[in-house]
C-alpha cells in the first residue's frame, strides 16, 4: 500500500494492539485489512455489502464530552480503514481463543449447538458480544435487535438465540411469552399430550459466567488522543483516492468549497455500496466524522434538532427517550420513525449509517425520508457563504436543484418538529422480509384536521418504492382538503392516488400490481388508524368504525423463537464413555466460535500467489466474435489473461465448457479469467476485457420457451401404476390445474473458494477447495490439465455450507483455476464474490407442475396424471437425476392407485441448475400437496382428512414398486397431531378468523415420506483410514466432507465406540483424495451412514488385531495395548470399506429397489397473514421426525431445524428474479432474502419419534440432512389456509392458483378485495415486464 504522496499516520487499535498504518488506502475496508494485512481471518467475507453480518466486529470510541466509551457492532466490509482514526476494534480473535481462554459467548454458542458450518459464527459471536458489552443482561428486544443483521443458512437460528438468552435471566424462560410453563424446564414443558422421553441437548450448568471485568479496557492512549484532539486535517493518499478528514467545521466547509464533487462519508453504507457494486471511484473523499457540530442534539419547545452525523442507532435512542417523556400526540413523527428504525437494515448498519447520509442519499426506498418529509422537517445546511434552511419535502426528495443542497454545502443538522393538536402522522412499510430488507413500498402520511372536526385541513402523503425517488401524492392531497374523514373520502382518495402515483408495467423492480395495491392499502390503514384515534378523541363524534376492522392494523411484532426439542435419551446401561446417541457438540464448534476454524480463504498466502477474477458472458446466447484482452493485460498488477485456448486437456465435460469457446449459452458463463497480484487488480482489469458478440437465435429463458422450441436435456422420464385413463372414467370428480415453483439459491455463507498450488515437482498440484465432492474436483482438474489423477491432491478441511451447491460446481471452478496455475506457474486463489457466485453457479430447479386428478366425493383420490417440467439451464449438470427424483418421490405419503407421472428437463439459456438439498423432492411433493389440498377444497372437506384418507396405511409398494412399511409415517402424523393440539388450535384459528377481517390465521399439517439415497449401487460405497499411533492417539480419515452437518463429530463418536476409547483420543483432520481415494460426493443424507460403516469397519479390523493383546492383559491400558502391538509388529493402520447397498432403477419397467430406507415425518404450522399488505408471521411449528436411533440428537435436530428453516425460505421468501433476457437480477442478500431470525416460528418444537430399528444404517440411525426441507411447505399450506379463509369471507372461489414461494406479493394478490380490484389492469402484452417467472 505504498503511495507517492505523504500520508498522515492512521492510528487505531485492534484487539488491544496499536496499529500505525503509514500507507492507509481509503479504498481498503476493515474486513480486507484484518484478513489480508494483519492476518486476522476469524472475521469472514460473505456478501461485502453489509447484509449478512459475517464480517461483524466491535468498534469502541471514547467521547471526551460525555466521557463515555461507546461500543457498537459494524459490518467491517463497509468500514473504510481511514475512518478508524482513534478507534479500538475488537474482533472474534480478541475476545477469546482456544490457546488462552474462550469467552462465555463463544462457549455458549458452541455448546448450545448454535454452529454447524461455522461460517456465520464469528459474526454472530461479535454481535452478541457487543450486545453484552452494552447490556450484560439483555432484554428480548435487545437480543432480537442485536441479531437482526446476521444471517445463518445452517442452524435455523433457534440454538443461537438460546445461547444469547442464557445471559438474560428475564428471557431465559418462555414464561415471558405468557405461558404457564417454562420451555427450558424439561419434562414439565411437554407440548400437550406428549408422551416420549426428554433430555437436554446441553447443560446450562456447565456455562462459565459472564464477567465483564475480564474484558479489554479501552486503550488509554486513544482516550488521551480524544481528550486532546488536534484539530488539524488528516490526509491519507491511496492508489486512486485521497481521504481528507478535517478537524473543524471551517476546514470542512472550505474543503467542500475546494472539492465540491467530493462526497462526504460518514457511515459509508450508501457510498460504500455505490463504490463496490457500481465500481465508482472518487479521487477525493471528505470525512466529517470529527466535526462536533454534526453530532449535537438540541431539544427545543418546537422539536428536536439532531446533528446530521448521528448514527441511526443514536437517533433511535434519542427519539425513544423523548417519546417516553412526552405525551403521545406530540411525538407522532418520532413514533413513526421509531417504528421503521426497528426494522430498517440490521443493527450493524444502523450503528454505522448517519441521519445526514440517509437523507442525502435520497434512496427511492428510504424508510425515513417519507416520514421526515410529511413531518415537515427542515435541513440546516452550511457552506463558506453561511447557513441556510432547506425544507425536507417532495421537491428535495425528487432531487430538484433549487430545492437541494448546493455542491459546496454540508448538512449540519435536521429539525424534527413535535406534532401539533389535530395532527395525525403514521408510517407504513412492506418488505420482502420483516427485518433487514428494503421496503417494496413504504409511506409517510399526515393529516391535520380543522379544530375539533374531522374535516381535513392539510394532508401529505409520500411514497417510497414507487419511482426513482420518494414521491408525493400532492395533487390528490390538495383535492381532499376540506373533505370529511369518511368512507366516501377514502374511496375517492384511493382513486386519485392510483391515478396520480402510477407505475408502468415494465417498471424496474416489477411487482407492479402489488406495489400499486400497497399504495391504497396503506392509505386505507391510515384511514382506519386516524378514524380510531378520532373516535378515541371524541367517542360520540361523527366517525364510525367497526371493531374487528381496527384491531388488526398493527404490524406483526418481531418475535424471538423458542421451543422444545425432544428425543430419547441413551439407555441407562450404556457406558458413560460411549458417546453414541448423546448430543455431543460439533467437533469444531469452539473453533467456529473463536474464529480459529480455518476455511479455504483463511489459509495463509504463498509467495507469488495470484488472484483470479473471471469475465462472464453478458449475453444469453451469442457467438463470440472477438476477445480483446490487451487493455486488461496492461493494467496494474496483471500477470495474464486465461482463455479456452490455454486449456491443455478437455475444456469441460459433456456440454459444460470451463471457458466459453466461440459461443456463449447463458449470461454468467465464464469466458476468460484475469490473474493478478491482488483481487482488486484482477477485478479492475477484468472490466477492461473487450468482447464483441453476435446474438444468436433462439434465446430460451422459460419452460414455456423450451416447450415451444422443444429444447430438452435427455429423454422424457415416466412412471406409471394402475390404469389412469380407466380410473378417470370411474371417479366422481376431475380436477385439472397447474402450479409454478420458483428456484432457490443455495446461499451457503462461504462463497465458492479454491486455491491451486503447484508443487513444482512431477507436475503435482495441491488443490484446497470448498467442495462436497473432492474426487469429482480431482477428476475434472485431471481431465482439464490432461494429467493422471495421482498427481492431483484435493484437500477439503471444512466447507462453509454447501446444500448441494458445492457438488459439481467446485470441479468446474477448480479446473478454471488450475489452468491459470499451469499457465502462470503460480499458486492461484480463486474466491468468488457473492454476486458472481449467485450468477455463475445456478441453484434449485424451478418447476412447472401440471395435474389432472380424479377423485370421489369423499376425498379418495383414484387417479392422477402429472407432468413435470424443470428448468435445467444451459447444460445437463445433475438435472436428469433431479427430474428422476422428482418423479420417484412425488407421491410423498399417499397411495394413489392409478398414477402416471412424466417429467422433462428443459434446456434453456440460464446458468445450469444443480443439486440442492432434497434434490427434486421439495418440488415434486409440493405439487402433490397442492392437488391434495385442491381435492379437499373441491370436496368441502378439511385438508387433513383428505390427507389421512389417502395416506399409505399398511405395508405396500411405492410407485417404483419398492416395498416399505408406513407404520412410522402414521406414528409421526398422529404424534404431530397430538403434539400440536391440532383440532383445538384449528378451532381457535376459526374463532380468530371470525373476529378479524384483515388479519387471518391458517393451520396446516403435512405428512412426509422421504426416501434416502441414490438410485445406483456405486453411490453407496465408502472408505476410511484409521491409524493408531504408538502414544495411543488415533487419526481418522474418511470419504465424507464436513459441510456443517456434523459428519466428523459423528465419525469420532463411531470410532470412540468401536475402539472403546474416549473421543479426546481421536483426531480428524482434513479429507483429501490421497488418503481416501475415489470417494463419492457427500450428499443425499447418506454421508454418515456409509462413511460411518467404513470407519466402523476399519476400527473393527484394528480391534480384531488388538484382541489377542487385550485378552492377554485385560487390565492394561489402551496405550499399553497399542505399544505392545507395535512391539509385536502388528499394523496399527487399517482401511475400512463399506460396499454399500444394492440399488438400481429400471426405467423401462418403472421399478427398482432404490432406497435403503425411508425417513418419515410430519409438520404442523400456524401462521397469521395481513391481508392488506401480504405480510405473514410464523406463529408455531411442531415437527415429528423419524430419526430412529440418532447417533447424535443435537446434530440431527440441528439438521431438521436448519433444513426446515431453509424450506421456509424456499416456500415463502426466496425469489430469484430474471429479466426477460435471462439476466439474474438477484445477486446478493440485498435482493435475495433468505430467512432471518424473525422468520423462525415463534414457537418451534421438534420431536424425534421413539426409535425403531433400521438395520440398513449404522447403529440403526437415519440420515436426516435433507428431509426437513420439505416440511417447510407446512408454512406455505398454512398461509394458503389463511388466504382461503380471507377468500371465503370475500366470496371468492375456494380454488385458486397459489404458486411457490408464497411471498408477500403472492399473499396480498391472492386476498383479492376492493383495493386489488381498483388497480387498473394492464395489458401485459403491450409492454415488456421487468422480470419473468422461468418455470
Ligand atoms: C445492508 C443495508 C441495508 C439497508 N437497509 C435499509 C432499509 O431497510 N431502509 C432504508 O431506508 N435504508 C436502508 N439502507 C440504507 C441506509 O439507510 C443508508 O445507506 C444510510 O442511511 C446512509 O448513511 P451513511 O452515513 O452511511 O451515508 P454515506 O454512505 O456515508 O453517505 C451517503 C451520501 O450522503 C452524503 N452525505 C453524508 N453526510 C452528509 C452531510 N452531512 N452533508 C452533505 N452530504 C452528506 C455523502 O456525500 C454521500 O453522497 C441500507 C443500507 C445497507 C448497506
Ligand atoms: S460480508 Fe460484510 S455484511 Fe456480509
Ligand atoms: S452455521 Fe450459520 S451459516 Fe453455517
Amino acid at each position: 500500500m505504498s503511495h507517492s504522496k505523504e500520508s498522515d499516520e492512521l492510528i487505531f487499535f485492534v484487539n488491544g494492539k496499536k496499529i500505525i498504518e503509514r500507507n492507509a488506502d481509503p479504498e481498503v475496508n476493515l474486513l480486507f485489512y484484518l484478513r489480508k494485512n494483519i492476518r486476522l481471518t476469524g472475521t469472514k467475507y460473505s456478501c461485502g455489502g453489509g447484509d449478512c453480518g459475517a464480517c461483524t466486529v466491535m468498534i469502541s470510541r471514547y467521547d471526551p464530552i460525555s466521557k463515555k466509551i461507546s461500543h457498537f457492532s459494524v459490518a467491517a466490509c463497509l468500514v473504510p480503514i481511514c475512518s478508524l482514526y482513534g478507534a479500538a476494534v475488537t474482533t472474534v480473535e480478541g475476545i477469546g481463543s482456544i490457546k488462552t481462554r474462550i469467552h462465555p459467548v463463544q462457549e455458549r454458542i458452541a455448546k448450545s449447538h448454535g454452529t454447524q458450518c461455522g461460517f456465520c459464527t464469528p459474526g454472530m459471536v461479535m454481535s452478541i458480544y457487543t450486545l453484552l458489552r452494552n447490556h450484560p443482561e439483555p432484554s428480548t428486544e435487545q437480543i432480537m435487535e442485536s441479531l437482526s443483521g446476521n444471517l445463518c443458512r445452517c442452524t435455523g437460528y433457534r440454538p443461537i438465540v438460546e445461547s444469547v438468552k442464557s445471559f438474560s435471566p428475564s428471557s431465559s424462560c418462555c414464561l415471558m411469552y405468557g405461558k404457564e410453563k417454562c420451555c427450558l424446564d424439561e419434562e414439565k414443558n411437554e407440548p400437550e399430550g406428549k408422551t416420549s422421553a426428554f433430555s437436554k441437548l446441553y447443560k446450562k450448568e456447565e456455562f462459565q459466567p459472564l464477567d465483564v471485568t475480564q474484558e479489554f479496557i479501552f486503550p488509554p492512549e486513544l482516550k488521551r488522543m480524544a481528550e486532546d484532539p488536534q484539530n488539524r486535517t488528516l490526509t491519507f493518499h491511496g492508489e486512486r483516492t485521497t481521504w481528507i478528514a478535517p478537524g473543524t467545521l471551517t476546514d470542512l466547509l472550505e474543503l467542500k468549497m475546494k472539492y465540491p464533487g467530493a462526497p462526504l462519508v460518514i457511515g459509508n453504507t450508501s457510498l460504500g455500496i455505490e463504490m463496490k457494486f457500481k465500481e465508482v471511484s472518487y479521487p477525493i473523499i471528505i470525512s466529517p466524522a470529527r466535526i462536533l457540530e454534526l453530532f449535537a442534539v438540541t431539544n427545543t419547545k418546537e422539536g428536536l434538532i439532531l446533528g446530521a452525523g448521528l448514527s441511526l442507532s443514536q437517533v433511535k435512542d434519542i427519539l425513544a427517550d423523548v417519546v417516553s417523556r412526552l405525551p403521545k400526540e406530540r411525538t407522532q413523527m418520532y413514533c413513526a420513525l421509531l417504528k421503521h428504525l426497528r426494522t430498517l437494515a440490521g443493527q450493524q448498519i444502523r450503528n454505522m449509517a448517519s441521519l445526514g447520509g440517509h437523507i442525502i442519499s435520497r434512496l427511492p426506498t428510504s424508510d425515513l425520508n417519507p416520514v421526515l418529509g410529511v413531518g415537515k422537517c427542515i435541513l440546516n445546511v452550511a457552506s463558506t457563504e453561511g447557513i441556510q434552511q432547506i425544507p425536507l419535502n417532495d421537491r428535495f426528495l425528487a432531487g430538484l436543484p433549487d430545492a437541494s443542497l448546493k455542491p459546496d454545502q454540508v448538512l449540519i443538522s435536521v429539525f424534527m418538529p413535535l406534532s401539533r393538536k389535530g395532527e395525525f402522522l403514521s408510517a407504513f412499510r412492506q418488505a420482502p422480509r420483516q427485518q433487514n430488507a428494503f421496503a417494496v413500498v413504504n409511506a409517510g402520511m399526515r393529516v391535520v384536521f380543522k379544530n375539533n372536526t374531522s374535516t381535513i385541513k392539510d394532508l401529505s402523503i409520500l411514497y417510497g418504492g414507487i419511482g426513482a425517488t420518494v414521491i408525493g401524492a400532492n395533487k390528490s392531497c390538495q383535492q381532499l382538503i376540506g373533505r370529511h374523514w369518511d368512507e366516501e373520502m377514502l374511496k375517492e382518495a384511493c382513486g386519485m392516488v392510483l391515478e396520480e402515483i402510477s407505475l408502468p408495467a415494465s417498471a424496474p423492480g416489477g411487482m407492479v400490481d402489488y406495489r400499486r395495491t400497497l399504495t391504497t392499502s396503506f392509505l386505507y390503514k391510515f384511514y382506519l388508524d386516524v378514524l380510531k384515534r378520532l373516535k378515541m378523541r371524541e367517542p360520540c363524534g361523527d366517525c364510525d368504525i367497526s371493531k374487528n376492522l381496527c384491531q388488526d392494523l398493527e404490524d406483526f411484532p418481531l418475535t424471538m423463537p423458542h421451543g422444545v426439542q425432544s428425543f430419547k435419551d441413551v439407555d441407562s446401561q450404556q457406558p458413560l464413555r460411549d458417546p453414541v446417541g448423546r448430543p455431543i457438540m460439533h467437533q469444531s464448534g469452539i473453533k467456529h466460535a473463536t474464529g480459529e476454524a480455518v476455511f479455504c480463504d483463511d489459509m495463509s498466502p504463498l509467495a507469488e500467489e495470484l488472484f483470479l477474477a473471471v469475465v462472464t458472458s453478458t449475453r444469453p446466447h451469442a457467438r463470440i466474435i472477438s476477445l480483446d484482452a490487451s487493455e486488461a493485460l496492461a493494467s496494474p498488477g496483471v500477470f495474464d489473461v486465461i482463455t479456452a485456448q490455454d486449456v491443455p486437456g478437455d475444456n469441460g465435460r459433456e456440454e459444460e465448457c470451463l471457458y466459453a469457446q466461440d459461443e456463449v449459452i447463458c449470461v454468467g458463463q465464464i469466458i476468460c479469467a484475469v490473474a493478478a497480484d491482488s483481487y482488486a487488480h484482477a477485478k479492475q482489469a477484468s472490466k477492461k476485457v473487450q468482447i464483441v458478440y453476435e446474438d444468436l437465435e433462439p434465446t430460451i429463458v422459460t419452460v414455456q420457451d423450451a416447450l415451444q422450441h422443444e429444447s430438452f436435456i435427455g429423454p422424457e422420464k415416466k412412471l406409471e401404476q394402475g390404469d389412469v385413463q380407466l380410473a378417470f372414467n370411474c371417479v366422481d370428480q376431475i380436477l385439472e390445474g397447474e402450479v409454478h415453483f420458483g428456484g432457490q439459491e443455495h446461499f451457503y455463507m462461504e462463497t465458492q473458494s479454491v486455491r491451486v498450488v503447484p508443487k513444482g515437482e512431477d507436475e503435482q498440484i495441491d488443490i484446497y477447495v470448498s467442495s462436497q465432492d473432492a474426487a469429482f474436483t480431482q477428476e475434472m482438474v485431471a481431465r482439464t490439465l490432461g494429467m493422471p489423477k495421482n498427481r492431483i491432491n484435493c484437500h477439503v478441511k471444512r466447507v462453509g455450507g454447501a446444500f448441494g451447491g458445492k457438488a459439481t460446481k467446485p470441479g468446474l471452478l477448480a479446473s478454471v483455476a488450475a489452468v491459470a496455475a499451469q499457465k502462470t506457474g503460480c499458486s492461484i486463489r480463486f474466491i468468488l464474490e457473492r454476486g458472481d457466485d449467485m450468477l455463475i453457479t445456478g441453484g434449485r430447479h424451478p418447476l412447472l407442475g401440471k395435474y389432472k386428478i380424479g377423485f370421489m366425493n369423499d376425498g379418495k383420490i383414484k387417479a392422477a396424471d402429472i407432468q413435470f417440467y424443470i428448468n435445467g439451464g444451459c447444460t445437463p449438470d445433475d438435472s436428469e437425476l433431479v427430474i428422476e427424483y422428482a418423479l420417484l418421490k412425488l407421491e410423498n405419503a399417499y397411495k394413489i392407485p392409478n398414477l402416471c407421472v412424466r417429467g422433462r428437463v428443459c434446456r434453456t439459456n440460464l446458468p445450469s441448475n444443480t443439486a440442492f438439498r432434497g434434490f427434486g423432492f421439495p418440488q415434486g411433493a409440493f405439487v402433490t400437496e397442492t392437488w391434495v389440498s385442491a381435492v379437499a377444497a373441491k370436496c368441502h372437506l378439511p385438508p387433513e382428512k383428505v390427507r389421512e384418507l389417502n395416506m399409505y396405511k399398511d405395508i405396500d409398494r411405492t410407485i417404483h414398486k419398492q416395498e416399505f412399511d408406513p407404520k412410522n409415517l402414521i406414528k409421526c402424523w398422529e404424534m404431530c397431531m397430538e403434539n400440536s393440539s391440532y383440532y383445538k388450535r384449528k378451532k381457535a384459528v376459526d374463532e380468530f378468523n371470525q373476529q378479524s377481517f384483515w388479519k387471518k390465521r391458517g393451520l396446516a399439517i403435512i405428512p412426509m415420506k422421504f426416501s434416502v439415497g441414490f438410485p445406483k449401487t456405486f453411490y453407496y460405497q465408502a472408505a476410511a483410514l484409521v491409524q493408531i499411533y504408538t502414544d495411543g492417539s488415533v487419526l481418522v480419515a474418511h470419504g465424507g466432507v464436513e459441510l456443517g452437518q456434523g459428519i466428523n463429530t459423528k465419525m469420532i463418536q463411531v470410532a470412540s465406540r468401536e475402539l472403546e476409547i474416549p473421543m479426546s483420543y481421536i483426531h480428524l483432520d482434513e479429507m483429501n483424495t490421497m488418503t481416501v481415494p475415489n470417494t463419492i460426493g457427500t450428499g443425499g443424507s447418506t454421508g454418515a451412514d456409509v462413511n460411518g460403516k467404513a470407519v466402523q469397519n476399519a476400527c473393527q479390523i484394528l480391534m480384531k488385531r488388538l484382541e489377542p493383546i487385550i485378552s492377554q492383559n485385560p487390565n492394561g491400558t489402551w496405550e499399553e495395548w497399542v505399544n505392545e502391538a507395535f512391539i509385536q509388529s502388528i499394523s496399527l493402520s487399517a482401511t475400512g470399506y463399506f460396499r454399500g447397498y444394492r440399488a438400481g432403477m429400471d426405467w423401462e419397467k418403472g421399478e427398482g429397489d432404490i432406497y435403503p430406507y425411508f425417513v418419515f415425518g410430519a409438520a404442523c404450522s400456524e401462521v397469521e397473514i395481513d391481508c392488506l399488505t401480504g405480510a405473514h408471521k410464523n406463529i408455531r411449528t411442531d415437527i415429528v421426525m423419524d430419526g430412529s436411533f440418532s447417533i447424535n440428537p443435537a446434530v440431527d435436530i440441528g439438521q431438521i431445524e436448519g433444513a426446515f428453516v431453509q424450506g421456509v425460505g424456499l416456500y415463502t421468501l426466496e425469489e430469484l428474479k430474471y429479466s426477460p433476457e435471462g439476466v439474474l437480477y438477484t445477486r446478493g442478500p440485498n435482493q435475495y432474502k433468505i430467512p432471518s431470525v424473525t422468520d423462525v416460528p415463534e414457537e418451534f418444537h421438534v420431536s424425534l419419534l421413539p426409535p425403531t430399528p433400521n438395520p440398513k444404517a449404522i447403529y440403526s440411525s437415519k440420515g436426516l440432512g435433507e428431509a426437513g426441507m420439505f416440511l417447510g411447505s407446512s408454512v406455505f399450506f398454512a398461509i394458503a389456509d389463511a388466504v382461503a379463509a380471507a377468500r371465503k369471507e370475500r366470496g371468492l372461489p375456494p380454488i385458486w392458483s397459489m404458486n411457490s414461494p408464497a411471498t408477500a406479493e403472492v399473499i396480498r394478490m391472492s386476498c383479492e378485495d376492493q383495493f386489488t380490484n381498483m388497480v387498473p389492469k394492464m395489458d401485459s402484452k403491450c409492454s415488456k415486464p421487468w422480470s419473468i417467472p422461468v418455470a
